[in-house]
């Protein structure tokens, strides 16, 4: 593994504009599960598919908030692992570095990487069923005690601003996305199955336009096939170790 985190470091000190695409695996170690592990307790009697829908919503507008509530709960005592702040660091070594998370705990802006595109929204912010009313927090309904809230400038009921299935993503956040991934000189792909669109298309966009593609998973995905080097192993403890070593390669030192 040292070899490969040695030829990742070299690939990468040569990057001028790195992407840094994450997935569900990048915050597996601040005790978030990912998206596809089986729900615990009260939760695991619901399907994750049928929750995060408008329908779901529509359906049960407290129960779904009430889901929502227990994982921005999870989300709210997260701290960042090393491998969200070994990204943030990366924005000390290389010229433009870049986010692209499918992630929606908030987690990397936590850490310090001041450049994310969130594909799928923020759990952090809220916004009315209408759309109309956009990056509420949660302090702007505070004052409010009924399940779901209700829009402070509408009142139409409020919902997370993050994208249920069956939903577009949002047009801005999806164009600089493929903007970037055909631009970038490097990808760095850590702890996405690869399994959801449009998200897993960038990897290859970034091959295809000439980029190298480094991907980080615990297990082979659907990305290592696209990737130039694949380096198996916890986002915590292979992503500080690629800084580590990219620290002393931009340096030239490596020989
Ligand atoms: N470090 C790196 N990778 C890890 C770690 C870890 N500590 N732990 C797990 N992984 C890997 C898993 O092997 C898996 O390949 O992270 C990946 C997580 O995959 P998913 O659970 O499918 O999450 P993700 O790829 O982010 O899903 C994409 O699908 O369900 C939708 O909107 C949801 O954003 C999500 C999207």
């Amino acid at each position: 593994m040292q070899n490969q985190i040695q030829a990742a470091a070299r690939r990468l000190a040569e990057c001028r504009k790195l992407v840094v695409l994450t997935g569900a695996g990048v915050s597996k170690e601040s005790g978030i599960p990912t998206f596809r592990e089986a729900q615990e307790g009260l939760w695991a009697q619901y399907d994750p598919m049928e929750m995060a829908t408008q329908e779901g919503y529509l359906r049960n507008p407290p129960l779904v908030w009430r889901w929502y509530e227990y994982r921005f709960g999870m989300v709210e005592a997260a701290q960042p692992n090393p491998g969200h702040r070994a990204i943030a660091d990366l924005e000390q070594i290389l010229p433009q570095v870049t986010v692209v998370t499918q992630n929606i705990d908030g987690l990397h802006q936590v850490a310090g990487s001041t450049d994310v595109v969130e594909l799928h929204g923020s759990i952090r912010r809220f916004k009315c069923l209408s759309e109309r009313h956009t990056g509420f927090t949660r302090a702007d309904f505070a004052d409010q005690a009924e399940i779901p809230p209700h829009c402070p400038r509408c009142g139409d009921l409020l919902r997370p601003e993050v994208v249920w299935f069956g939903e577009n993503l949002p047009m801005d956040a999806l164009s600089r996305a493929f903007d970037l991934a055909e631009t970038c000189d490097a990808m760095l792909v850590v702890g996405t199955s690869g399994a959801v669109q449009p998200a897993a298309s960038l990897p290859f966009l970034a091959r295809r336009a000439g980029a190298v593609v480094i991907d980080v998973n615990t297990e082979r995905d659907e990305i290592a096939c696209v990737s130039h080097i694949f380096l198996q192993g916890p986002g915590g403890e292979v992503l500080p170790a690629l800084v580590a070593v990219l620290r002393v390669a931009s340096r030239g030192d490596l020989g």
